[in-house]
């Protein structure tokens, strides 16, 4: 089967910013769509999602975030060499790194890129007559990840309402995936009655559907949601785990971290050692980024004295990106990575990145952006890729539950597993 056409176009994302989208045509008559993420809490060493700020393709009525520029790129360079070619996943990222050999993708815009890459996964997958996750694990269960998710959110998500971007939980004790969504919703919901009986005003949803309550410091924070977990009846620990993503790169500066809310300043050394405390007294089961994306001394030096279950979890340190993966494996600067497309522009070499991992016993966690839509491959991803775990938000907004509804359409309809990386 051919590619008859391939059509980049501008739609609104879960933040009412502009997003790519993707539609690639095929000689079958079939058109099949992808539209990507975008990140708010972006790491330095990401590939390039290119907007039109500044350039003659800018759009005031946008506030220079529009994409006509990338729109432009699909449209006029990438489309014309595709078509007429066989679908093949493999063979259209291939033109793609040869159109735009930059390692970030800046050239084209890994908007660009990824948007295509993903278009032709999801038609080769079309082409094959299988569902995208299929396409990735044609044989035995759909292997269905743990997801963890976002209970209550501060960071650049919320205001900085809290110093850290995320409290999060991992029904650990579930048995199925819509056992674990039960569980998560439960506590979800009971989080934003019992933060407003409190006191707090829970108005304010973050980006990600997470409740934003301005704890101060985060031992708050943790003993508020262990409360919220025991009055919904789930055991903390046995059935519940707490996760953070601390997003320290966003408070780090001038070789500080700065805890604005706590009023309080940490050099590296000393923010070891206050992460260290912090998942010893709670029952901290996975962290993300506790240190900046450059501050490599700090993550080594972690990771000789954390403790040994710990899911350490590198976003801004990794960046989807096999050369700083490859630098993580050397050092043992983490033991598991964030896994984000569009933190790498093309499907076939994030995949790579996840394998790579793989082999080197990191944990692996497909994730969403900040900024979604309502499209969900991520889940396909996630399960075809046997990946173990799922982030997605939280439970609000149908840009999160489109990915949690996938899921629920699997287990309902195939053969799966439920998959538990920490048991
Ligand atoms: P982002 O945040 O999508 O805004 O970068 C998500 C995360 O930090 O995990
Ligand atoms: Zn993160």
């Amino acid at each position: 089967m051919k590619i008859n056409k391939v059509i980049g176009y501008q739609v609104l994302d879960s933040r009412g910013r502009p997003t790519v989208a993707a539609a690639i045509s095929l000689t079958d008559g079939s058109t099949h769509t992808a539209r990507v993420p975008s990140g708010a809490s972006t790491g330095m060493h990401e590939a390039k999602e290119l907007r039109d700020k500044g350039s003659e393709n800018e759009e005031k009525f946008y506030a220079g975030l529009s994409v006509q520029q990338v729109v432009k790129n699909i449209n006029e360079k990438i489309a014309p060499r595709l078509i007429e070619e066989q679908i093949d996943l493999n063979v259209v990222d291939a033109h793609l790194l040869e159109l735009d050999p930059s390692v970030d993708h800046s050239s084209l815009g890994a908007n660009a890129t990824l948007a295509v890459s993903l278009a032709a996964a999801i038609a080769d997958a079309h082409s094959q007559n299988k569902s995208l996750a299929r396409f990735f694990n044609p044989d035995g269960p759909l292997l269905i990840p743990m997801p963890m998710v976002n209970i209550l959110s501060g960071g650049a998500h919320a205001n900085r309402n809290m110093d850290i971007q995320d409290l999060l939980i991992i029904p650990v004790g579930a048995k199925t995936f819509t056992e674990a969504l039960s569980w998560i919703v439960a506590v979800r919901e009971m989080a934003a009655k019992l933060g407003k009986e409190a006191g707090h005003s829970t108005n304010l949803i973050a980006d990600e559907g997470g409740i934003s309550i301005p704890f101060k410091s985060v031992d708050e924070a943790c003993e508020f949601v262990i409360s919220v977990i025991e009055k919904v009846g789930l055991i903390v620990g046995d059935q519940v785990g707490l996760a953070l993503d601390v997003a320290s790169t966003q408070f780090f500066e001038s070789e500080k971290y700065n805890l604005t809310n706590i009023n309080k300043s940490y050099t590296s050394e000393e923010f070891v050692k206050y992460i260290n405390n912090l998942v010893s007294n709670q029952p901290i089961i996975s962290i993300e980024d506790p240190f900046a994306e450059d501050d490599w001394s700090a993550w080594q030096q972690f990771m000789t004295i954390a403790p040994k279950k710990l899911q350490v979890l590198g976003d801004d340190l990794l960046t989807t990106n096999l050369v700083r993966l490859n630098k993580a494996i050397d050092q043992k600067s983490a033991n598991a990575i964030l896994i984000k497309a569009n933190q790498n522009g093309l499907v076939t070499s994030t995949l790579n990145v996840l394998k790579q991992a793989r082999a080197n016993n990191f944990n692996t966690v497909v994730s969403a952006r900040s900024g979604e839509n309502e499209d969900s491959w991520l889940s396909d991803l996630a399960t075809g890729w046997s990946a173990g775990q799922i982030k997605v938000g939280s439970t609000h907004g149908s840009e999160r539950n489109a990915k949690w509804n996938r899921l629920l359409e699997f287990e309902a309809v195939e053969k799966t597993k439920f998959l538990n990386p920490f048991n």
